[in-house]
């Protein structure tokens, strides 16, 4: 079956206080949505990406690559499962998603090649991108900053991208998950909800989500180890 690479690209990242989404922001020459776009693109098992993007984007047909042949774009919704759903609905059922944040611009090969072997398995439904924990983690008390307790860091990992699930399922797992609304902040969570289990892939900690302004200057630092 084909595989899909799907970028939800609809937010407004408040928390950067730049005068633009994240995702344009320009990093090593080229905005952090292209190099995002280009690092699932370049991979052979990638037939295709569609990018979701927000109904009022002013920025996205000026990059250099909106209009490739591989390229295809939809309108983003209120939430991120939103934005991933109006994407999962051009694909055909028995396909995959591979479902990458565009702030993750630092993804490599080796690491999409670990999470393609899941659909080799027969034992999890798909799998994810992730990070064991390894500070230790502080439960605070509701809304404040004074500890309650300390959690178990055993068994505990990071959720990144790409997160990799046969679409047909994923479409049905997000859509309940959206109508029971449950909170659902990755594809994994939905598909939790729904009952599959999910592979966990030891991923490399330079798959970074650029969230903050020192960021930046570490995702430059992550693409030029690539090269
Ligand atoms: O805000 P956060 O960093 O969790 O966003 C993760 C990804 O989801 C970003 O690439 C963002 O553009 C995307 N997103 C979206 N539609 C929304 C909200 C976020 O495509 N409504």
């Amino acid at each position: 079956p084909a595989i899909y690479a799907v970028i939800p690209a609809a937010g407004i990242g408040t928390r950067m206080q730049a005068d633009r989404p994240k995702q344009y922001l320009t990093l090593a020459g080229k905005t952090i949505l292209e190099h995002t776009l280009n690092a699932l693109a370049s991979h052979a098992a990638i037939s295709e990406v569609i990018v979701a993007l927000h109904p009022d984007d002013p920025y996205f047909t000026d990059l250099p690559v909106a209009g490739s042949p591989w390229l295809t774009t939809v309108t983003g919704g209120n939430e991120r499962a939103d934005s991933v759903l109006n994407a999962l609905r051009a694909l055909s059922d028995d396909s995959w998603a591979l479902v990458h944040d565009a702030a993750r611009p630092c993804l490599d090969h080796e690491d999409i090649d670990r999470l393609l072997t899941v659909t080799d398995r027969d034992d999890v439904a798909g799998g994810i991108l992730a990070t064991p924990v390894r500070d230790t983690m502080k439960r605070a008390h509701a809304g404040q900053a004074t500890v309650a307790h300390t959690e178990s860091r055993d068994d505990l990992w990071h959720a990144l991208t790409p997160q990799l699930f046969p679409t047909g399922l994923l479409r049905q797992a997000l859509t309940d998950g959206l109508a029971a609304g449950q909170p659902i902040t990755d594809e994994a969570s939905a598909m939790e909800l729904a009952g599959f289990e999910v592979a966990l892939i030891d991923a490399n900690p330079a798959n970074i989500k650029i969230t903050r302004p020192a960021d930046l200057p570490l995702a430059a630092f992550y693409l030029q180890q690539q090269t």
